[in-house]
């Protein structure tokens, strides 16, 4: 057991709450961000969108269809009219409504105690919600590397989100069927997150020869485990999990 072995050992790969723990509770709500933040990861994922006022709400989709008992684009709704409807799931049988939460309710809930990996979710490219974003994490003193990851889709947003804080890290999203090595070797940004199934070993290697990390998504829960375990073998860095209590198991069992 010599000092060799534990330089060469790689980080631990991080465990990324996907929408929160989505498998227990209503994705993107408090309640799925309390039962992640009970599991201890290492970070909650959470999509931005804008209300009709300006305010940034966890939400994935552009519309509230899927998730809520709703319907419409959040963008077209004022926060107080967003309020009046529930996300619906669920679980063990048993019917789970809770509110959409906005950013803010998120940041005060958890404070320090978490870290926050954020996506902007743009409609086309227009960037509008960067400096609400930044102004609110500056707000309650999370505006530093050990508690906020950001990500995107979005060069353009990405672009902003570097101007208004270098400090930051970033990651620059792939979508599925996408991915071109090259391209991700020559991204200014620190961090690829690219989807499950796009990936190759050789890929991994690549990237973090180049001194990138490798953050994975996933995006067919048919396949998610399996393909967890087949990415996990190649030296990645963090992975969105929708299943926590699984990717623990497999973590630990290394
Ligand atoms: O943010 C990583 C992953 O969540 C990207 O896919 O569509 O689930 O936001 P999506
Ligand atoms: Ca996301």
């Amino acid at each position: 057991q010599g000092e060799e072995e534990l330089v060469l050992k790689d980080k631990p790969v991080q465990i990324y709450a996907h929408r929160g723990a989505k498998d227990r509770a209503n994705e993107a709500t408090l309640a799925a961000y309390d039962i992640a933040a009970k599991d201890g990861v290492d970070a909650l994922e959470i999509d931005l969108r804008m209300t009709k006022d300006g305010v940034l709400v966890a939400m994935h989709d552009k519309m509230i269809d899927r998730t809520t008992d709703g319907i419409g684009n959040v963008e077209t709704y004022t926060l107080e009219q967003l309020k009046r409807f529930n996300t619906v799931g669920v679980f063990n049988g048993s019917e789970m409504r809770e509110p959409i939460p906005t950013l803010e309710e998120i940041l005060q809930r958890y404070g320090k105690r978490e870290t926050y990996y954020i996506e902007t979710r743009l409609v086309g490219d227009q960037l509008k919600m960067e400096e609400t974003l930044i102004q609110l994490l500056n707000d309650h003193d999370v505006l530093a590397s050990q508690f906020v990851m950001l990500q995107s889709f979005s060069d353009a947003s990405l672009a902003r989100l570097t101007e208004l804080a270098p400090e930051i890290p970033l990651t620059k999203l792939i979508r599925r069927g996408e991915f071109k090595l090259d391209e991700a070797l020559q991204s200014p940004y620190q961090t690829i997150g690219a989807e499950a199934g796009d990936l190759h070993e050789a890929d991994v290697q690549a990237l973090r020869t180049a001194g990138k990390a490798v953050h994975v998504y996933f995006t067919d829960s048919d396949t998610e485990r399996e393909e967890q375990q087949r990415v996990n073998e190649y030296g990645i860095d963090g992975l969105f999990t929708d299943q926590i209590e699984f990717t623990k198991k497999l973590l630990e069992t290394e």
